[in-house]
């Protein structure tokens, strides 16, 4: 009873690391609520992250063997820490592990503010591809980027779990929308509501006109990108070339060279990958 299944990793490898193990069941600490999790996803970046391609980062949040998989999960309140009101048994609730892996188990323990009630219109297994996903791209378009209606918004990578909410919120907030991703998703990308669609295979950055906000989630050639900025646009980037990962970091932390892609003065952060309340 006090035990668990949870997916777990002996060592860094493909997808066949995977296997279902025991760790300890989770209580519900002080200002906690236990979920018994319904689902959970896989983001982009974990892939990296069992691959061990990015060892170096994740080595000092989650140290040695056995590993956990998965940030994002949906379920239900399995029981409540003695202060906690907000929450009953049984509630449908939704959130993301802060800087952790362990979603990808029976049960998780988490603090009731990074919860929120399930939405009741989401089937319980799509909405868990959402958490991650979802507070990247709102908090890179609206909090960091600060897009706004009319503006020309580039989100490299559209068809991922990132980008493809990037291009529905970037429509939302009133921007003009181009996608550059693998055509085969083009229709989809449209539907969810890219003004364009760029092939990324044959579309090279000098093809491409400059944009108020580019989102990138693909992390190579950062400058090149960076130069299609008009003289205010913002550049958020959120993901790192995992095979160069130095002079990624380097390029994304350098000045722009070019004077026409000058930013915005809160650029100095908009320029660096910047990385969400999550290890994926
Ligand atoms: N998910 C999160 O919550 C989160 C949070 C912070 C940071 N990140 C980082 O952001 C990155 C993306 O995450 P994700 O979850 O969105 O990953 P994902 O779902 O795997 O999506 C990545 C997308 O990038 C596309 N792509 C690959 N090369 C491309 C290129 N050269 N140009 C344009 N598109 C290209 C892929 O297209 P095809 O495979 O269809 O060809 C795929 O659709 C990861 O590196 C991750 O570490 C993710």
């Amino acid at each position: 009873m006090n035990e668990m299944r949870a997916a777990l990793y002996d060592r860094y490898g493909p997808p066949e690391v995977l296997y279902e193990g025991r760790r300890p069941k989770p209580t519900a600490a002080p200002g906690q609520v236990l979920v018994r999790v319904h689902a959970t996803s896989v983001n982009g970046g974990e892939l990296h992250v069992r691959a061990g391609k990015v060892r170096l980062l994740t080595g000092t949040i989650d140290r040695g063997f056995p590993k956990p998989m998965g940030v994002d999960f949906t379920g239900e309140v399995a029981a409540t820490g003695p202060d906690v009101s907000t929450y009953r048994p049984g509630d449908r609730v939704w959130g993301l592990l802060p800087r952790r892996f362990g979603a990808a188990a029976e049960f998780v323990a988490v603090d009731a503010r990074q919860l929120a009630p399930a939405p009741a219109t989401v089937d319980l297994v799509q909405a868990a591809a959402l958490p991650a996903a979802g507070t990247t791209a709102i908090t890179a378009l609206r909090d960091k980027a600060h897009l706004q209606p009319g503006e020309r918004l580039l989100v490299r990578g559209a068809s991922g779990g990132v980008g493809s909410v990037a291009v529905q919120l970037g429509r939302v907030y009133g921007a003009h929308v181009t996608a550059l991703a693998n055509p085969k998703h083009r229709e989809a990308l449209q539907d969810l509501g890219a003004h364009e669609v760029l092939d990324y295979r044959t579309t090279t950055p000098a093809d491409l006109p400059r944009y108020d906000v580019v989102l990138d989630t693909v992390g190579t050639e950062f400058p090149a990108y960076r130069d299609r900025l008009t003289r205010s646009g913002r550049m958020v980037a959120i993901s790192f070339d995992t095979d160069h990962p130095f002079t990624s970091l380097a390029y994304s932390s350098a000045p722009r060279s070019s004077s026409a892609a000058k930013s915005t003065s809160s650029a100095a952060t908009q320029n660096r990958p910047y990385w969400p309340n999550c290890p994926a």
